[in-house]
């Protein structure tokens, strides 16, 4: 008894001397900024907390006061750069595909009225503000602020939609870190509320991943997704979000093998762990398919008789940024070899699992296309053209160092001749379309030279033949395949690749890809090229210049279907040909899902 009181007490003593060290505590803590104080416990890699507590989050932001005359210079910008740049904004006024669940929006009256509104503190209007362009659900074009964006609240607990024999769709526990019992309970209740109506209703007003409510409703939800080298837990963005929840807790009731239970918990920000990142299982065996071989941003599974691929297009980049063209290639020349090796061993048949595939690179999905189907090309895309953007592309034109930026003309191969174009004045062209009823002019349309893009120095891996035709492969996803894994899949379904989307709702049939873009930008690297250029009228640069800590993202060149020429990529509803569910097994284990896929291979 003795030693342990003693080892007790130096523990104590210990503790309190490696805190104080790290935490200078004031005598007095409401005379250190709130604020200031949070960023200390997060930095401090002895604190024993493990959470930020939802009461002082709030406090911190409510320390800043609405500043009307900020918020006049914040909208009035955000408003150059969609006007600038932002390639879907005439469209979005349009009626959408009733396949989508998202209103007509013009952005930049509604903007206006944000203004009307009266604030007591900042976060509220960004928060307004941010929302209201998440409306357009376009992945690619939101604002995010630094201060108010920062944290992670969560409470311990997510959860995923399960169809059960029935048909009947259940919402169940998929992790629990506070209390593991709960998990696989099922979830009846969301603060006294149907817990499947809870979620819906919030992937209808506060998701921004897709047109689509199915997708999103997917992504409310916990599921596996693969991503730098391993499983980790994707979407969930019900129970971890980053903007301030409105009420301090949540309660769930809970049926537990026939026992009903309500528990409550506060929502918190724990500083402790990084949960998006925990793996959940080890990829080098997922259930009974055998991986192959691991070409780092691809895996190679043989299960039966049939491959199952895995891509990440997400940006890995090398440490050494100048070995960046090697590195593609090596990273290129891996996925060849894995195909290669399926080749080799007779694999006839082929399941692409790209669930949750939040896009990346651009070349992966370029490269794989042709490595696959050589004859095919890729979308066709243009920029807008107006008085913001054409003193841009002009001036980048005239750098030959630029070749290679996306406003420089020789970074693209003109669709109409098939060749580089003529003249900065050939790329900018002169057409004009009708969208949301005016007259907006786009740059001629172009297809990516991917090797101007890599600056001239990317080398693409010499492609082996491979043997597989429309037939032989099969797309699966979770209806979340964004950006250039859109730009794979849905060319692949352009040339009839049958597809597949698992989740949602029940006989649902949701889109497999969305937002198969030419270009996403942010202002930051808007603010890098005006810096770069040296003749522009200092009034665009002063247009186009946000406050430091908050930073629009937006979509800035759309692409061309090639099937239909005119279809706007972003705005065109393909849903899936087939629907899966998950269930307790599969949402854990995707060999299951790899294995009902497989029925689907066209005879
Ligand atoms: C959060 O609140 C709990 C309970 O009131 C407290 O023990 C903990 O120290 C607080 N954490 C921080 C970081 O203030
Ligand atoms: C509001 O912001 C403007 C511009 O940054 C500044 O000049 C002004 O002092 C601020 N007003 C208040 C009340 O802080
Ligand atoms: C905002 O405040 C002003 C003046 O304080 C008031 O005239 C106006 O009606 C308020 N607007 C709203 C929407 O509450
Ligand atoms: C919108 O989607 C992106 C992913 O494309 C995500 O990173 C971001 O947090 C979302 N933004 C908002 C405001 O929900
Ligand atoms: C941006 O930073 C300034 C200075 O730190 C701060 O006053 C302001 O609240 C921040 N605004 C946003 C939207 O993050
Ligand atoms: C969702 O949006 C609708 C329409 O704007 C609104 O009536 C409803 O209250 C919102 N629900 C939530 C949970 O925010
Ligand atoms: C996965 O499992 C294999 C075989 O048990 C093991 O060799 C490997 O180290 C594990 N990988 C990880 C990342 O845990
Ligand atoms: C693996 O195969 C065995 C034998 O066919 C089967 O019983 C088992 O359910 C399979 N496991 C999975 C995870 O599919
Ligand atoms: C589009 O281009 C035409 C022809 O160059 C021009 O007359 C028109 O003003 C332009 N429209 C806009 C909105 O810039
Ligand atoms: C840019 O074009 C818009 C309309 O297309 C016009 O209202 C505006 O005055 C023009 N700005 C400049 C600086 O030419
Ligand atoms: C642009 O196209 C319109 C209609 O196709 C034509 O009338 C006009 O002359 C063209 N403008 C230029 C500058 O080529
Ligand atoms: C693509 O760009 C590279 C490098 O700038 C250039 O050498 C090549 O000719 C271009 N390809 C085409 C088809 O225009």
């Amino acid at each position: 008894m003795k030693t342990i009181y003693l080892i007790t007490f130096i523990l104590i003593i210990f503790t309190n001397i490696v805190y104080s060290n790290w935490i200078p505590r004031k005598e007095t803590d409401e005379n250190t900024n709130i604020c200031d104080r949070l960023d200390e416990y997060i930095n401090s890699p002895y604190s024993n907390e493990e959470f930020l507590n939802y009461s002082d989050v709030k406090v911190c932001y409510e320390s800043t006061p609405y500043n009307k005359t900020k918020a006049i210079q914040v909208i009035e910008t955000v408003k150059e750069y969609l006007k600038g740049f932002y390639a879907l904004l005439d469209q979005a006024k349009e009626e959408q595909n009733p396949g989508f669940a998202s209103r007509p929006i013009d952005l930049i009256s509604e903007l206006d009225l944000v203004l009307k509104n009266n604030y007591s503190y900042e976060f509220q209007f960004i928060y307004d503000v941010v929302d209201l362009i998440k409306e357009l659900r376009d992945g690619h074009t939101r604002l995010e602020s630094d201060n108010y964006h920062k944290y992670n609240f969560q409470h311990g607990l997510s959860m995923y939609s399960a169809i059960r024999k029935d048909g009947t769709q259940q919402i169940k526990v998929f992790n629990d870190i506070k209390d593991p019992r709960n998990i696989d309970c099922q979830v009846i209740d969301i603060d006294d509320k149907p817990a499947i109506d809870v979620i819906t209703e919030f992937a209808k007003n506060h998701t921004n991943l897709s047109r689509d409510l199915s997708a999103r409703f997917n992504s409310a939800l916990a599921t596996l997704a693969f991503g730098v080298r391993e499983f980790y837990i994707a979407g969930q963005l019900f129970t971890s979000r980053t903007q301030l929840p409105k009420n301090p807790s949540i309660s769930y009731t809970l049926n537990c093998d026939g026992k009903i239970s309500k528990i409550t918990r506060e929502w918190q920000v724990p500083i402790k762990y990084v949960p998006y990142e925990s793996p959940y299982i080890n990829g080098t065996t997922v259930g009974n398919a055998t991986l192959i071989f691991d070409a780092f941003i691809a895996r190679f599974y043989v299960l039966q008789d049939f491959g199952v691929v895995l891509i990440s297009t997400e940006a890995i980049l090398n440490d050494d940024d100048s070995d960046i063209e090697n590195f593609e290639y090596r990273l290129l020349s891996n996925i060849a070899v894995g195909f290669k090796l399926f080749a080799d061993k007779g694999i006839e048949k082929i399941v692409f699992d790209l669930s949750n595939n939040p896009g990346g690179q651009v070349i992966v999905a370029h490269y794989i296309n042709k490595l696959l189907f050589p004859d095919i090309q890729n979308f066709p895309l243009s920029f807008k053209v107006n008085n913001i953007s054409i003193p841009l592309i002009k001036e980048t034109s005239k750098l030959k160092k630029e070749i290679g930026n996306i406003f420089h003309y020789k970074s693209f191969i003109s669709v109409k001749t098939n060749s580089p174009f003529d003249s900065v004045i050939d790329f900018i062209g002169n057409n004009t379309y009708i969208r949301g009823g005016e007259q907006v002019n786009y740059t001629s349309k172009a297809f990516f030279n991917d090797t101007a893009l890599y600056y001239g120095v990317l080398k693409l891996p010499i492609p082996p033949k491979l043997p597989w035709t429309e037939k032989d492969i099969i797309i699966l996803t979770n209806g979340l395949c964004q950006s250039s894994c859109a730009i794979f899949t849905q060319r692949l379904a352009e040339i009839n690749v049958p597809t597949i989307a698992v989740g949602g709702f029940p006989n649902t049939r949701f889109s497999f890809a969305q937002y198969a873009v030419g270009q996403a930008m942010d202002s930051s690297n808007i603010n890098d090229i005006l810096n770069q250029l040296k003749n522009l009228d200092s009034s665009l640069v002063s247009k186009l210049s946000l406050p430091s800590n908050l930073t629009l993202y937006f979509t800035i060149a759309e692409a061309y279907s090639i099937k239909n020429p005119n279809e706007v990529m972003d705005y065109a509803f393909r849903p899936a040909d087939y629907q899966l569910y998950y269930d307790e097994r599969s949402a854990r284990d995707p060999s299951h899902l790899w294995m009902q896929a497989a029925k689907y291979f066209k005879k």
